[in-house]
């Protein structure tokens, strides 16, 4: 797979940088994952959105790269050099605030953030979506910028790895009694056919999955309700299930000890799958993305 780092497209094991970047000392940047399908990135402005929004609340100043044809010039050149011009694939990019000798405050103006991305292939688990999966609760220990997606992920690992070491497929993070999200997708319950979700504030990762969901199931007539859960309600929910990148809409059919609904996927959470699947499939079928690229880096 090639890399692309600071300018330059490369094999992904040439790719270096110094060890002072403050992202490796300090988790100081922010990063994004785009679906491929077709060698088209899925919702390409609402990722770009939240990272430039990242970037703004971090006050790093938004490289060329973190534009439209920025992202979508380099995309094409490691997704065309990795054989992802077809079949399903992921992009990240991570910017960080650059190198400089460590200390805490901002390096000198003019210091250059570090500019990363690669691809990978991707298959999506179709076998765990129709099964559906199990998942586990954890203590929220994230800080109180969870809206920003940035590198710093350890308490995102940790309930990752907890969720691993108990055979389940994803950690609910519960602050306070409520829950709040998944160590790496959004989570929604449905009660009484009502979709149920923690709502935007500063607590969970405006997820890009959710949104479009969310907007799926308005246009089916299921009813959505922007509240949150509360853990002591999980045995009351009908369905629950998983919202992300990388899952997409991925039926729960156990939370700790606990079966949800039937122990199969919910009828709401399939439905959704689906017109998710659709609607990845529609907007992918378009003609090459290089087409709507105006300049070229
Ligand atoms: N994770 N919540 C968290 C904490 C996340 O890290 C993610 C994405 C999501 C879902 O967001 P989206 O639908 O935009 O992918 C929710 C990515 C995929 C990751 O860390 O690999």
């Amino acid at each position: 797979m090639l890399a692309y780092l600071n300018g330059q497209i490369l094999p992904r094991a040439a790719a270096t940088i110094p060890v002072e970047d403050r992202g490796f000392i300090f988790g100081d940047g922010v990063y994004e994952v785009w679906r491929v399908v077709n060698g088209q990135l899925f919702e390409l402005d609402r990722h770009l959105a939240r990272l430039v929004y990242g970037l703004s609340e971090l006050r790093i100043a938004a490289p060329e790269f973190a534009t439209r044809d920025g992202i979508l010039t380099v995309a094409e050149k490691l997704l065309s050099g990795s054989g992802l011009e077809t079949g399903e694939g992921t992009v990240y990019v991570q910017i960080t605030r650059g190198s400089a000798p460590r200390t805490h405050a901002f390096p000198p103006e003019g210091t250059p953030p570090t500019v990363y991305a690669t691809v990978n292939r991707f298959v999506p688990p179709e076998e765990a979506r129709a099964r559906g999966v199990s998942v586990v609760t954890v203590p929220d220990l994230r800080w109180m910028r969870c809206n920003i997606k940035t590198l710093q992920l350890l308490p995102n690992v940790l309930a990752k790895q907890e969720a691993s070491e108990r055979s389940s497929m994803e950690a609910l993070l519960v602050r306070d009694g409520v829950v709040t999200e998944g160590s790496h997708t959004n989570c929604i319950g449905v009660i009484d056919g009502v979709l149920r979700t923690h709502p935007l504030t500063n607590l969970i990762l405006p997820g890009v999955t959710r949104a479009v969901v969310l907007e799926l199931a308005r246009e089916l007539g299921i009813p959505v309700s922007e509240l949150a859960f509360n853990e002591s309600e999980i045995s009351d929910l009908d369905e629950l299930f998983l919202a992300g990148t990388t899952s997409d809409v991925m039926p729960i059919v156990r939370v700790n000890d606990q079966t949800i609904g039937d122990g199969v996927p919910g009828p709401i959470s399939l439905r959704l799958a689906a017109a998710l699947r659709a609607r990845i499939d529609s907007d992918c079928a378009a003609p090459p993305y290089l087409t709507s690229v105006s300049t070229t880096a």
